[in-house]
């Protein structure tokens, strides 16, 4: 037997069967329930969509109780630890891992890509010298679309494919040209025969010489960093995307929201928080008075807690271990060992364990970020590198869905209703 919700509704002891199917019910079907013909029906109220699924998606799964986290059913432990990020892209893209031609054809593709026409490159020189890298990415990634404007051409499969080349390839450039400019040194040109990971940090950090050649952990380590970071379902700045994709605007211009969605401190700035608060606690001495504070209610523990992942965030748990190998490359951070002390007596404290606040993606990845010599203004940017795939990704099943229209939530009003205008000089 079907399954179905019946409700009652108490104004005319009416009777409703509501389906109930992929655990939701539709909140188009509460509409029948009216007390007359011409009232609009029964809505659903939920601010900030904390109990709305917006979409069927078959990318990315999470079970926050479990602390898994699934790629198109992949576990991100074994992504992290076998895959690399152009083959994690693909298979987030196309929603299979590419056999070994598909994998090489891909990665040439993308590579054949990186270059930023030049015009780009002067539109980037006349950002101010202290203009936020974050900043210049969103702007930087909108102007794409002037560049490319085929790209409005969003139901054509082979102008999708070829935009998400552009993309995937140009966003590392992109970045590296922000910090760049940050730091007042001339921008690098991609070097086409290092991986992804490894040309980004040689457009970063390549200075005189003729070759730039990473080191073989911290290119691991940005690769592993952009796996996890890749896709996450639903959150605020993949719906932004979802949101702009179905006005049917282009795909750099829907990612340009998206990154700006980013930027927001609640939500690709919470690494930067952890830094600050660890700078603010000063010395493990200080932990004991701190964690006092945060339980007490004045302020934080930044990089605990997660709205889905009610147990170790599986993420934080690659990060911390790839730490240390980072470390061994760059030299330890005082700070790490107070982020340790801190997890650690948070993991015994009975205030964070009853509320089931663990470690998150952000507790140590600033941390990994900064020893690798890149400024808090960069995080957000390294966070909109790889989840350029995630996105594009969710856009192009969101364009594909029979299902999507242009996206339009209502409202409840709770101003005024009609009233005669009043002139100037009659106001109260
Ligand atoms: N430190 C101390 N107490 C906390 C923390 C924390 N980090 N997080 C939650 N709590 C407490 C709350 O005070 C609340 O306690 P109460 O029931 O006594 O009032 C309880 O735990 C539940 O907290 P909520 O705010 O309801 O949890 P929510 O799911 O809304 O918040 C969030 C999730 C925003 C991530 C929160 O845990 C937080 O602010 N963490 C710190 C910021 C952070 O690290 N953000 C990064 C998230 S990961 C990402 O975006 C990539």
């Amino acid at each position: 037997m079907a399954e179905s919700l019946t409700i009652t509704d108490n104004r005319t002891g009416k009777h409703y069967e509501v389906p109930i199917q992929d655990g939701a019910i539709r909140a188009i079907d509460l509409r029948q329930i009216k007390v007359a013909p011409d009232e609009f029906g029964l809505m659903t109220y939920d601010p900030a969509f904390m109990n709305t699924a917006a979409c069927k998606s078959r990318i990315t799964y999470i079970d926050g109780d479990r602390g898994a986290l699934l790629y198109r059913g992949y576990p991100i432990e074994q992504l992290a630890e076998q895959s690399d990020f152009l083959e994690t892209a693909y298979l987030i893209l196309f929603g299979e891992l590419p056999q070994q031609k598909q994998y090489d054809d891909w990665t040439r593709e993308v590579t054949l890509h990186t270059m930023l026409h030049t015009n780009i490159a002067k539109l980037m020189e006349g950002f101010r010298h202290d203009a936020h890298p974050m900043g210049m990415f969103i702007s930087t990634v909108g102007a794409l679309s002037t560049f490319y404007p085929d790209a409005k051409e969003i139901f054509s499969p082979e102008s999708r494919r070829l935009q998400t080349l552009r993309l995937i390839a140009k966003v590392p450039s992109i970045a590296a040209y922000a910090f760049r400019h940050s730091i007042g040194r001339p921008f690098n040109q991609p070097d086409n025969d290092l991986t992804y990971a490894g040309n980004f940090l040689s457009m970063l950090f390549r200075m005189t010489e003729l070759k730039y050649q990473p080191s073989p952990v911290l290119e691991r380590a940005m690769e592993v960093l952009f796996i996890l970071h890749a896709d996450h379902e639903q959150n605020c700045s993949t719906s932004t995307m979802r949101a702009i994709g179905s006005s049917h605007a282009d795909p750099y211009s829907a990612l340009t929201g998206a990154a700006a969605a980013l930027y927001g401190p609640l939500h690709g700035g919470a690494n930067e928080a952890v830094l600050r608060m660890l700078h603010e606690i000063g010395s493990i001495n200080n932990i004991p008075a701190f964690i006092k504070r945060v339980k007490s209610g004045e302020g934080r523990l930044m990089g605990f807690g997660h709205r889905i992942y009610k147990s170790y965030d599986p993420r934080a748990k690659i990060i911390k271990k790839m730490a240390d190998l980072v470390f061994d490359v760059t030299g330890k951070s005082p700070l790490l060992e107070m982020a340790l002390e801190l997890e650690r007596i948070a993991l015994e404290d009975e205030y964070f364990v009853s509320r089931r606040l663990y470690p998150n993606v952000d507790f140590y990845s600033g941390l990994i970020y900064q020893a690798m010599g890149l400024p808090v203004d960069m995080f957000p940017v390294l966070f909109a590198i790889p989840r350029t795939a995630g996105w594009i990704a969710q856009w192009e099943e969101m364009l594909n869905d029979p299902e999507q229209k242009i996206i339009r939530p209502r409202q409840i009003y709770q101003g005024y209703g009609p009233r005669n205008y009043v002139s100037r000089d009659r106001r109260p």
